[in-house]
């Protein structure tokens, strides 16, 4: 379902709402679908898009393009993010004001060109540059990985607008459109940032330090609500979730333990005693009692990750993988990782649980163990030396 609104004078939201998604991208649940949302701004000379919709939805954007474009067509389609929930309908634009003009970062024309497989009219904007629409003015600025490399965000400065794509959107369609006339949707908020924004904190904290003294009186994200009453609460918002995590000033260690007949969590006790014995803190949990959001938390306010980790059928059990699968969904404080484990009749997980951390870019300064069944006295006090070393390697 599309539609128009004139959020402002000659400013347009014309998106499209989307109710009966259930999970966007085919990874994230919605509980209330998502919108598309996307803009229209008429200047005294020029007429710019602001991003388009999924392309099941181009029939109608486009309908809706052509009645509020009328006779003056398209000047501009400025592109703040690559991603095809608000490229799906740029082909069709294209063909339909072929005269109109690309407007995105040098990222975003390299995606778009493997996006689209031909070339189009771009103009590449370099940060703050300004497009004059005959009274009305677009002010770019580049928001790397807020949430691909190519995003950036568009600030209307005569009417105090910002458009600015993924970030500080939520999945949440409703009838409404504005934030204070929609129901509470603050879980959503801040499920979306989780699951998009998380693993860029960094980044986001820089996109904030661009936007918090620029005047504005609504921001216009591309998904869900937009957002008037609680623009100041949604910038320290996003602040505060995407906040470094605090120093303790030691060296701390998370130890996830997976140990189905406590052979690999007798082991972490010695790993624990050789890690505590070079002054590294160490978070123990055993992988099962702790929640994905809690495991994130872990994961990213401590220096070292290392796994204690059996072999069942030649393999790391599933709770094992599910925890490593979190690994890019977080931005980690450090990135060394260590994993020893016991076995009954083969011990391949050690080496494959490396491998992952490997592939993820995990330094690994000491080489993994594993031994059969029970520790023995002489295993024992390996695993204090496996502690030991990591704890070293760990105060560098
Ligand atoms: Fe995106
Ligand atoms: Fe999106």
């Amino acid at each position: 379902m599309s539609g128009t609104t004139e959020i402002r004078s000659d400013v347009f939201w014309l998106g499209a709402r989307h109710f009966d998604l259930k999970i966007f991208d085919e990874l994230f649940p919605t509980r209330n679908g998502t919108t598309y949302n996307a803009y229209l701004i008429r200047g005294e000379e020029k007429t710019a898009l602001i991003d388009t919709v999924k392309a099941p939805f181009t029939r109608e954007y486009l309908q809706n393009v052509e009645r509020l474009a009328g006779d003056r067509g398209v000047d501009y389609v400025v592109v703040n993010h690559t991603e095809p929930d608000h490229s799906g309908a740029l082909d069709k634009v294209l063909e339909r004001y072929p005269q109109a003009t690309v407007v995105c970062t040098r990222p975003g024309e390299n995606f778009l060109r493997q996006i689209f497989n031909h070339p189009m009219k771009t103009h590449i904007v370099s940060e703050g540059e300004e497009i004059d629409l005959g009274g009305r003015t677009l002010k770019f600025f580049l928001a790397p990985y807020l949430h691909w490399p190519d995003t950036m965000f568009t600030w209307l400065p005569e009417e105090k607008l910002l458009f600015s794509c993924d970030a500080f959107g939520a999945h949440f369609c409703s009838e409404t459109l504005f934030d204070d006339e929609t129901p509470d949707f603050s879980g959503e908020f801040t499920f979306y940032f989780d699951s998009i924004m998380r693993p860029f904190k960094e980044k986001v904290r820089e996109a904030v330090a661009k936007v918090e003294n620029l005047s504005i009186d609504m921001i216009l994200p591309s998904h869900g609500p937009l957002i008037r009453r609680d623009v100041q609460a949604k910038i320290d918002a996003y602040r505060r979730l995407s906040a470094a995590p605090q120093d303790t000033g030691r060296k701390r260690a998370l130890l996830l333990t997976l140990s189905p007949h406590g052979n690999t969590r007798d082991m972490a006790h010695y790993v624990r005693e050789g890690l505590e014995s070079q002054g590294v803190e160490v978070e123990e949990r055993a992988i099962i009692t702790v929640e994905n959001q809690e495991l994130r938390d872990l994961i990213e306010s401590t220096d070292a990750l290392i796994m204690a980790t059996p072999t069942i059928n030649r393999d790391a059990p599933p709770p094992v993988w599910q925890a490593l699968s979190l690994l890019t969904t977080v931005a980690p404080r450090g990135k060394l990782g260590a994993v020893f484990g016991s076995f009954g009749w083969s011990g391949e997980a050690v080496k494959m649980v490396e491998e992952r951390l490997a592939g993820l870019k995990y330094n690994l300064p000491v080489p993994g163990i594993h031994f059969r069944f029970k520790p023995t006295e002489d295993d024992q006090i390996a695993c204090r030396e496996f502690g030991r070393k990591v704890g070293q390697a760990l105060q560098g």
